[in-house]
């Protein structure tokens, strides 16, 4: 719409549809929310449940519904199955329909032969690669516009919907397209696992993973991004995507090896502070454990699969007392943590009398806060896991916390580091 289009959201969730007529945004992205008043505003965005909706569906039609992962790793895809039927029932002609949704290759091929078969719709997979927090920023400046189609005729339509936006544009076959978006992010995924592995031998030989990071990435083969060790990753997206690629594999006669090993090693990183608490302790039970940050990364209100919800499950499975805060996930990580969490109102009321203190997202909001109050108001022995490696570990040891980061054994603060680059 802040582009120009004429722009009809549709939903099946009457809750949701008035929310956004409201000019209410449910969750937090950063800039969406001026973008959707602006739009409203100047009536060149409306919302429609899907029983309401009576007019002509458009020139493009974009599919953005769920497509949520089982247990066993294969993708739920009925929720993308139902639009296209009801897309159809509308009989909107040549519209083209853009799948925006996230479906394994091969989907988009069989929907075209199976469901659409009888109609003259075209299709065409726009495979989506904004990052939450980020997301408005990403669209308009992405770095990549992929098109999967299966012929030539809908391709005008789909230039006029990036008019204006400047990216390179990869047309292509529609599965092409469709791997190009699980082989993204299961690639990024394994970048995590593999500087986590490293970041492991650093504990074990004394390195200093924030060096070894930042020495790799000077070859622009490797570059610096996904190189942050931690507590892994999380979020709608890898941990689901990674799954359903392995499990597309399998069902293809393929043993994806290296995949499976990504999802362990991230399993693994999730439980590092768990460990370390356990060797630190002996044993948790009422133990008082801080957690600071549960979203599954800065700048979103969202927490599926956050690393922080084992964690807070596991502590509190093995009688710790925990207290957590978020600066903006607090009320969806009420209804997902065990009720015996305290939910705090700040970092410094949830360090109180805290013996053990881990940081587990990143937010401007933690990692500025006030070190030195929270050390005052903690207890011996201190102990603080940096899950992140966002704080300077010589300045939390000067305010008198027991400080562990992850592959940080022998790390230096800032300007020792500043020293080895000069040298
Ligand atoms: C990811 C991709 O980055 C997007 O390109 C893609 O469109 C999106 O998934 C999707 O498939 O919809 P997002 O899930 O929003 O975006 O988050 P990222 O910024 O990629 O971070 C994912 C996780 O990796 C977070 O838990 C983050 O803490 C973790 N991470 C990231 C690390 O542990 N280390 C790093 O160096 C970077």
């Amino acid at each position: 719409a802040a582009t120009g289009h004429d722009v009809l959201g549709i939903d099946v969730d009457a809750g949701k549809v008035e929310a956004y007529r409201r000019d209410i945004i449910p969750g937090y992205e950063p800039g969406l929310s001026d973008l959707v008043h602006e739009a409203l505003t100047r009536g060149k965005l409306r919302f429609m449940h899907t029983d309401e909706v009576a007019e002509s569906l458009g020139e493009v039609v974009l599919v953005t519904t769920g497509t949520p992962v089982t247990d066993a790793g294969t993708v739920d895809l009925s929720q993308v199955e139902s639009a296209l039927f009801w897309i159809k029932g509308k009989q909107p002609g040549e519209s083209v329909i853009t799948m925006k949704s996230t479906v394994p290759p091969g989907t988009g091929v069989r929907l075209v032969e199976t469901v659409l078969r009888d109609t003259s719709l075209k299709y065409v997979s726009n495979p989506e690669f904004l990052r939450e927090g980020q997301a408005v920023q990403d669209w308009f400046h992405p770095d990549r516009i992929v098109i999967g189609r299966a012929d030539d005729q809908a391709m005008n339509v789909i230039e006029a919907l990036y008019d204006g936006i400047e990216a390179p544009k990869m047309i292509t076959d529609i599965t092409s397209a469709e791997m190009i978006k699980y082989a993204s992010n299961a690639f990024l995924a394994t970048k995590i696992s593999f500087i986590n592995e490293i970041a492991a031998l650093c504990d074990r030989l004394g390195a200093t993973i924030d060096d070894v990071s930042r020495g790799i990435a000077l070859d622009p083969r490797i570059s610096s991004s996904f190189l942050g060790a931690g507590m892994g990753y999380g979020g709608s997206c890898f941990p689901k995507d990674v799954r359903a690629l392995d499990q597309l594999a399998s069902t293809n006669n393929h043993d994806f090896e290296l995949l499976r090993s990504v999802i362990t090693v991230n399993n693994r990183q999730r439980l590092l502070p768990l460990y370390a608490l356990r060797e630190r302790f002996g044993t948790l039970s009422g133990v008082r454990v801080s957690v600071l940050g549960v979203a599954f990364k800065p700048n979103t209100d969202d927490v599926r699969e956050a690393p922080s919800l084992d964690l807070i499950r596991a502590l509190v499975s093995e009688g710790a007392q925990v207290s957590a805060f978020d600066p903006k996930a607090m009320p969806a990580a009420r209804s997902v943590v065990p009720t015996s969490v305290h939910l705090a109102s700040d970092p410094l009321e949830c360090a109180d009398s805290a013996q053990a203190i881990v940081l587990v997202t990143e937010w401007p909001e933690i990692v500025n806060a006030d070190w030195e109050e929270i050390a005052g108001r903690s207890r011996p022995p201190r102990f603080l896991f940096d899950g992140r490696n966002a704080l300077d570990p010589r300045r939390m040891r000067a305010y008198g916390f027991d400080y562990q980061g992850v592959g940080r054994a022998k790390v230096r603060s800032a300007g020792d580091r500043l020293q080895v680059g000069i040298q």
